[in-house]
């Protein structure tokens, strides 16, 4: 079962949507899209398809879906693109900005190819009052992620990277006991990212650091609440880290069926 999507400011142009994933034994997992009302509107991730009346309404509460320009897919996972067909169907002007490989996935699905517009890491879309630009984040689970820089706020959207479980909602990421933050984000790479096992860690780190160096006011994760520029030496630490962690074994059905009888 998942939560229903709300939305929320963070900054005066930049919103995010919201629900929780509950993951048995894990903890919870925050489930953000963000839309950026740029001159040219941009949605970034597109929710759960099992919130879809909540999300489609918890973005119609931010912005006039009609309204959008661009749909920035940061990957085509499940938890990033569950509602983008009935977005691209509520946003008839807005093109789906993501990768060539991204386009490859979007055609397996069905999806309309001639609406993507394609964006490598390193280049810039220009969406009328500012402009974005995309980047790699250092930590993800499907190989078309990208995430972005809006080059006006300074804000950094890292997709899965910089993610956390969690053991209770909040609001800020400075919400979370430091202990909790660290643990939850190594936990969470882990799931994410089970190659971290086996990386040269020095290489890791450097991407962790190309990634801060772009300095950032604030800092968005896809599975983080939002986390203010005063955090990214803190998260940066704890991403660093994420290597060190034990590597992510899921329950088998046996257990998976003791934990349903304790539940
Ligand atoms: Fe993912
Ligand atoms: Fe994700």
């Amino acid at each position: 079962m998942t939560e229903r999507y709300e939305a929320a400011r963070i900054i005066e142009d930049t919103h995010r949507l919201t629900a929780y994933a509950p993951l048995p034994g894990l903890g919870l997992l925050p489930v953000n899209a963000f839309v950026i009302r740029a001159k040219e509107p941009v949605l970034i991730d597109t929710g759960l398809a099992a919130q879809r009346e909540s999300f489609m309404q918890a973005l119609s509460g931010v912005i006039d879906p009609a309204d959008l320009r661009w749909i920035w897919v940061t990957h085509m996972d499940a938890d990033h693109i569950g509602n983008l067909q009935a977005v691209l169907d509520a946003a008839p002007e807005a093109r789906l900005v993501t990768t060539y490989l991204g386009m490859g996935k979007a055609g397996l699905l069905g999806l309309p190819l001639e609406r993507c517009h394609l964006l490598n890491p390193g280049q810039s879309l220009q969406v009328g009052d500012r402009e974005l630009l995309a980047v790699k984040p250092p930590v993800f689970d499907a190989p078309e992620t990208t995430g972005l820089l809006d080059r006006r706020s300074g804000t950094l959207f890292s997709s899965d990277s910089f993610g956390a479980l969690l053991q209770e909602t909040a609001e800020d990421a400075e919400q979370v006991a430091a202990p909790a933050l660290r643990e939850g984000m190594r936990l969470w790479a882990s799931v994410d990212a089970p190659w971290l096992q086996v990386i040269d860690e020095g290489k890791f780190q450097a991407s962790v650091d190309a990634l801060a160096d772009l300095k950032p006011a604030r800092l968005l994760s896809s599975h983080l609440p939002p986390a203010s520029g005063r955090m990214l030496e803190a998260l940066v630490s704890n991403l660093k880290d994420a290597p060190a962690q034990p590597a992510f074994v899921g329950p088998d059905q046996a257990q998976l069926e003791l934990m349903m009888a304790g539940a």
